[in-house]
């Protein structure tokens, strides 16, 4: 059982590389079933669902294999359609391969998601998208069978924007016959970066990253290079970890546009930050200020992924700070956790409120999803004493070394295995 071990309190300085987005890389993984040939992915997150992904697209009949930091994809001798249950387990995003799968056989078989650490996980958009576009679709003793051999492009209106069912609308959408209009799409960076690989592959997409995404299907594809965008969570984690210990740093693979009302937020806390191009450097030299009611919604909003986060940036600041939790039903989970360490942290509902406290202490704290686990790195940071988080497989699914990275800002912290 391997754990992560902070001695708090100390600053954090120099500059630290941001890994391309998990968020991005997932959906581009499936995508690749898309064009029976080779794409190079650079750029490409060591993952652990990055590896569930992979061990996906080998099970179908793909080949995937790391040359140094590219991942070669190759989908030529796919000649499965099947996920199984141990493989959907894995990671509940896979149902991100199910348009993917239909777009090139026009059948796929897999179980359904359940629910998952944030609460439940409907996939009912999902479905309702493959559905109209023409998808055929049995629910049945937790599995799911869809046969889609005719699917023709549609007007596709979703009820809310959903990143995942946008994502499955556009990859169904590019094995259907002519022109598919997702209306209310999902506005995240990441559906644009996905964009961008489909076009380089050869597929007509347009218009990801504004409410209205525009497919057009059954376009002939061929190999690509493609470079996976920077990952703004884990930008925004090291941001929350300098602003909570104190210190300066610059990190560098970073496009400050997606991180707006994060940095935002840090500025008024009291850091100064700064965006350059490619990079954003943060200050943080005093105690952090309350900031204004920080509520999650959809991009270009407040990252829901980056709420546990700003709230242990906020666990030590002068006065009380708001948080809405509007996105997921269950993610305060890490609440119960930064209590242990001293925080005032009170929940009701979708609301948490966090006043703050002078000091934090080092405590023995199990992570309860992924970046509730990063948000308890970051509090340990800022405490006195010794903090050991254990259950990091949740950090691995997501962050591919912070150990390493904060090390390189001068962090005390250690993996103990
Ligand atoms: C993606 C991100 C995740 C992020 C989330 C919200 C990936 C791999 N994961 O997850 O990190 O936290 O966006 O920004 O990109 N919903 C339904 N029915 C559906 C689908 C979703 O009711 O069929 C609900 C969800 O329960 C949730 C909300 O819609 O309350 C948003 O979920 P969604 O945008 O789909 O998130 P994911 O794509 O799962």
């Amino acid at each position: 059982m391997s754990e992560i071990i902070i001695q708090g309190g100390r600053r954090l300085e120099g500059t630290v590389r941001v890994q391309g987005a998990k968020n991005s890389v997932l959906p581009v993984l499936a995508a690749t079933i898309l064009h029976p040939g080779q794409t190079v992915l650079r750029g490409c997150p060591h993952l652990s669902d990055v590896e569930a992904s992979i061990r996906i697209l080998r099970h179908l009949g793909c080949s995937a294999q790391w040359e140094g930091e590219e991942l070669v994809v190759d989908t030529s001798s796919m000649d499965r359609w099947d996920v199984p249950d141990h493989l959907m387990r894995e990671m509940r995003s896979s149902v991100i391969f199910l348009g993917a799968i239909l777009a090139r056989l026009g059948w796929a078989e897999m179980s359904y998601p359940g629910g998952c650490e944030l609460g439940p996980r409907p996939i009912d958009l999902h479905l309702a998208t493959l559905r109209r576009l023409g998808a055929v679709i049995r629910e049945e003793g937790g599995g799911l069978r869809c046969e889609a051999h005719h699917m023709a492009g549609r007007e596709i209106a979703l009820s809310l924007p959903s990143v995942g069912a946008t994502e499955n609308a556009i990859l169904a959408a590019c094995g259907a016959e002519g022109e598919t209009v997702i209306v209310n799409a999902a506005r995240e960076p990441e559906i644009e970066d996905l964009q961008t690989y489909l076009r380089a592959i050869g597929c007509a997409v347009r218009g990801a990253g504004s409410s209205t995404v525009c497919v057009e299907g059954r376009r002939e594809t061929h190999d690509a290079v493609h470079t996976i965008m920077p990952d703004r969570i884990a930008a925004a984690t090291y941001l929350a970890a300098v602003a909570a210990a104190g210190g300066e740093v610059e990190l560098e693979n970073v496009d400050c546009r997606h991180l707006s009302t994060v940095t935002a937020a840090l500025h008024e806390a009291g850091c100064q930050v700064e965006g350059g191009e490619g990079r954003a450097c943060l200050r943080s030299r005093e105690r952090l200020r309350a900031i204004g009611t920080v509520r999650t919604a959809a991009y270009p909003g407040f990252p829901t992924d980056a709420q546990a986060l700003l709230m242990a940036a906020m666990l030590r600041a002068r006065g009380s700070t708001m948080f809405v939790e509007n996105i997921f039903a269950n993610r305060y989970r890490h609440v119960d956790e930064l209590r242990r360490m001293g925080a005032d942290i009170s929940v009701a509902g979708r609301v948490a409120v966090v006043t703050g406290v002078p000091r934090l202490y080092g405590a023995e704290l199990r992570c309860t999803d992924l970046r509730g686990g990063a948000a308890m790195l970051v509090a340990g940071l800022s405490a006195e004493g010794v903090t050991r988080v254990g259950d990091i497989h949740h950090i691995r699914r997501g962050y591919e070394d912070p150990v390493r990275d904060l090390r390189a800002l001068g962090a005390d912290i250690r993996l103990e295995t």
